[in-house]
This record gives structure tokens, C-alpha cells and sequence, in this order.
């Protein structure tokens, strides 16, 4: 007589940008394919504590996401101590720029593996169990495109799609390009193949994925052949029977060629809205940063977008307090946020990363001055986000319904162009189909809607 085995239960904890997010999607699929299921969330608490499996998918992007990975760790180490046959994985950035130091800080980790290795994790799994030994493995540099992992998307409607991985830019503060290595690009061809496969299993939105996403360049037909750009990508994105809306992240403005601003003009699936981080107002401390650009160059970049999207909406991300940073340097970021009128965007106080250029620069602005300023910045920034919501209340807005709504599960919501959520009355049969919703109220983080057609 057999008994049946007993099915292996996993959790992924994913921390950081959407390329992790992605990532964990993939480490998603792969598990499944191994045969594992993933947790009933009633069964587990939010650090896994309860799955058999637990992967943890790291940021190193700011000491507070890398030191959030030891505090975790160690709130799982008595529920191992209890759980016996669990394992746990630390992947993402963390993992590969600590490699053997998590094992040597955590001895209760069973696998490392880094941002090139996400394929080998249901192999270093059970290499782990058989052997009893912590398995740690991090290739320095990706060697081909990770194209073809199964992937367990969040949601079939909407799809992320990697256009490239790494980064080949040098900004002073940033830890990105030490851990997913050169910028990769990944063929014209794969990329719209998976995204024909994404419709074809129901996506009708596409979010275009890389750190560096605007600097894709690849050739047409194979090595050798003649040099797409992002502009000719958008565009064959946009010829997809069954994809309606497009999005990308995250861009760099100095990759902004006058070819993407005029894809705006073009290519009516583009969202009305863009990302595009500019990190500070101040000259001396771009350069110092060393994005390659200008304030007046961000302008004229936004000013062009404008002509060619007038009603585009942009959020950016800000770095406050890079060292060196006087009161004037931050008077004038705030005067750029005046000035150009941002909607939500991502401010953070500068975080030093050891071994960044960055790290090494003299920093003599007190913490609690630093704190201060973020405070300034994220409240004027939050009064423009509320004052572009309260301006489309009234307004007919086209969103994707994702779902039920997440205040109400008898309610759906779905996203408009410029990323907000709206909560309406509607029934279930909606979701995954584009509607057009009327604003009718402005709350902080959400819209409340009513539905107006059906597509
Ligand atoms: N590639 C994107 C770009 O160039 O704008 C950004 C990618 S980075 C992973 C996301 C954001 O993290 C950055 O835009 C920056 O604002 C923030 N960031 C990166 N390093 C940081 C640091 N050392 N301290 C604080 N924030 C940081
Ligand atoms: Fe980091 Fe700069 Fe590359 Fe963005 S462009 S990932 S901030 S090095
Ligand atoms: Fe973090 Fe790595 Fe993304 S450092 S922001 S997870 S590329």
C-alpha cells in the first residue's frame, strides 16, 4: 500500500522594486512546477512562519530594507527549530551582496541564491534537504536572458514583462548595478512573444520591466542585424491585437530620446502617465549624483511630453539629503516639485551604501535636519497627489477592473492611466474588462467611482 506524500506548502516575502515583484512571480512558478502549493494565507502569518518553504525575495536598495531581512530571519528561526523538514531562501539583491555572510549571520538559512540564479532555486532546494547543507549559489554576471522560467502571475489581466535586467549607469548613490550587474537586453522577439502568450491568457494591460527601461536597444533580426530602440518597441507592443494598455518602469530621463516623447503623440495605448524619477532639483547635486542631466533639461523633457501628451501626469522618485545637500540645494528641489506639479512619487532620505562613491563623500547634514526636509517634500507632494484627485472627480475615467475591491469585497476596483484606484459598485462579470467610471468622490488613497459603459 503507498501513502500518499505530503504536498510541500511555500511562501515568497518579496521586498523592493517590480523587478523583485516580478521575480517573485517567477520563483512562484518555478515552485509550483516543482509541485509545491503555495500557503492558504490563513495558515501562515506574513513572514511565512507556517509554510514549509519560505523564500525571501530581498532589497538592498536602503540599510532599512537590508537590515528588515536579519529581523526576519530571526523571527523564523524558533518556528524551523519547531517546524521540522521547513527550509528557508534568501534571494534578491540582499543575497547577492552578502552571499555567505547570511548563512554565516543566519546558520538556519538553507539556500542563497542570487539575482542571476532564480532558476536554480527548486534544484539548491532540494540539493539543501538531501545533504543537510546550506546551499549558496550566485553567478556574477547573467549569462543569457531568463526568458523562458514559469511564471505565476498576480494577475492575468495585467502583466509584467522584463525588457531588460541591470543597469550600466553609474549614479553615486545607488547599489543597484552591483547587484543585478551590466544592463541586459532581452531580444525583440521573446519580449513579444511572452506578451502575445500574456494575452493570450487573458492580459489586456502590459507593464514594460527594467531598471534602465528607456535605454533598451537590441537588433531587429538577431546579432548583426540593425539597432531597435525603445520608441520601435513601444511601437510593436502597440500593434498586439488584445493589449490595450501600455505602461513602463522605470525610465531615466537622460535615455528620454525625442523618438519616445513622440510615441506619446502616436501610440493612443501608452498611459497618460509616466514615471520618471529626477532624484533632486539642484544642478550641483545631479552632478554630484551623477545622473547626466540638468534641471533645465528634466524641464524641456517634461515640457515636450507635455506637448505631446497634454494631459500626461508624472511621478518621480527624490532622494533628500545626499550628502552635501545644503538648504539651497533642497529650496530648489522644492521649487522643481512647485514648478512641474508631480503626482504621487517615492521620496526617501538618502541611505549611504558601502561601497557606492556616495558612500565615501563627506555628509555633515544632521539626520533630524534630513528628516525634516523629507517631511516638507512628502507633504507638498501629497497635497499635489490630492489636488490631481480632486480635479478628476466629475471626470470619466477608463480603468482596468482588477478585481474586488480590497475596502469592500462586494465591490470591484480597478486602476485608471495615472495609477489610481477606484472603488465602484459593479458586477464580478467586469473584472478583467476595461469600463469607464465616473469620479464621483476623492479619498486619500483611492476614488470612489460609478460605472458609466461597458466595453
Ligand atoms: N533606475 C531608476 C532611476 O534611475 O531612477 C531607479 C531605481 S532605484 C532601485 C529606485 C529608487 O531608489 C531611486 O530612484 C532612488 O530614488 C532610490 N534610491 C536608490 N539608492 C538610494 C539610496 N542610497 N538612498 C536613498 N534612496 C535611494
Ligand atoms: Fe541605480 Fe542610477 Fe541605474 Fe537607476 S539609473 S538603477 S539609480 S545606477
Ligand atoms: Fe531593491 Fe534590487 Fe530592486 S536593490 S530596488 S530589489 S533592483
Amino acid at each position: 500500500m503507498t501513502t500518499q506524500a505530503q504536498v510541500r506548502t511555500y511562501e515568497v516575502i518579496t521586498y523592493g522594486c517590480q523587478m523583485n515583484v516580478h521575480d517573485s512571480e517567477r520563483i512562484s512558478g518555478l515552485l509550483d512546477t516543482a509541485g509545491l502549493v503555495r500557503v492558504d494565507p490563513a495558515a501562515s502569518d506574513a513572514l511565512g512562519a507556517g509554510a514549509d518553504v519560505v523564500v525571501f525575495n530581498t532589497c538592498a536598495v536602503r540599510e532599512n530594507a537590508d537590515n528588515r531581512l536579519y529581523g526576519n530571519l530571526g523571527h523564523l528561526a524558533p518556528v524551523k527549530a519547531g517546524h521540522p523538514g521547513m527550509q528557508i531562501a534568501v534571494g534578491g539583491c540582499m543575497a547577492q551582496k552578502d552571499r555567505d555572510t547570511i548563512v554565516a549571520k543566519a546558520p538556519w538559512v538553507d539556500v542563497v541564491f542570487g539575482t542571476h540564479n532564480v532558476g536554480a532555486l527548486p534544484r539548491l532546494l532540494e540539493r539543501a534537504r538531501v545533504e543537510r547543507e546550506a546551499q549558496i549559489e550566485i553567478k556574477e554576471a547573467l549569462e543569457t536572458f531568463p526568458s523562458n522560467l514559469p511564471s505565476r502571475r498576480e494577475s492575468p489581466y495585467s502583466a509584467w514583462v522584463s525588457v531588460s535586467v541591470g543597469c550600466n549607469n553609474t549614479c553615486t548613490f545607488c547599489i543597484v548595478p552591483t547587484t543585478r550587474g551590466k544592463e541586459h537586453d532581452r531580444r525583440p522577439g521573446d519580449i513579444l512573444a511572452e506578451i502575445r502568450r500574456c494575452v493570450d491568457e487573458g492580459a489586456k494591460e502590459v507593464t514594460l520591466l527594467g531598471q534602465n527601461v528607456n535605454a533598451w536597444r537590441a537588433p531587429v533580426d538577431g546579432d548583426g542585424g540593425e539597432m531597435a530602440d525603445f520608441a520601435f518597441l513601444l511601437e510593436c507592443v502597440h500593434d498586439i491585437p488584445g493589449i490595450e494598455r501600455i505602461r513602463y518602469t522605470t525610465s531615466h530621463p537622460r535615455e528620454m530620446t525625442q523618438r519616445v516623447v513622440d510615441a506619446y503623440a502616436r501610440l493612443p495605448k501608452l498611459v497618460s502617465h509616466l514615471h520618471l524619477p529626477v532624484q533632486a532639483g539642484s544642478d550641483r547635486v545631479l552632478a554630484a549624483m551623477k545622473r547626466g542631466y540638468t534641471v533645465l533639461e528634466y524641464k524641456s523633457l517634461v515640457r515636450r511630453l507635455r506637448a505631446a501628451r497634454p494631459d500626461i501626469s508624472l511621478s518621480s522618485d527624490f532622494i533628500v539629503g545626499f550628502p552635501g545637500e545644503t538648504e539651497a540645494d533642497f529650496e530648489a528641489t522644492m521649487k522643481l516639485i512647485e514648478e512641474l506639479g508631480f503626482d504621487t512619487s517615492f521620496s526617501f532620505v538618502y541611505s549611504s551604501r558601502p561601497g557606492t562613491p556616495a558612500a565615501d563623500l563627506p555628509d555633515d547634514t544632521p539626520q533630524d535636519v534630513k528628516l525634516a526636509r523629507l517631511a516638507r517634500l512628502q507633504k507638498r507632494i501629497e497635497a499635489h497627489a490630492a489636488t490631481i484627485s480632486a480635479g478628476m472627480v466629475g471626470s470619466v475615467q477608463r480603468i482596468l477592473v482588477e478585481g474586488p475591491s480590497k475596502k469592500d469585497p462586494n465591490e470591484l476596483a480597478g486602476r485608471t492611466d495615472n495609477n489610481r484606484v477606484v472603488n465602484f459598485a459593479g458586477n464580478p462579470r467586469l473584472i478583467g474588462h476595461f469600463v469607464d467610471v465616473n469620479i464621483v468622490s476623492a479619498l486619500p488613497h483611492s476614488l470612489r467611482g460609478e460605472i458609466v459603459t461597458r466595453d
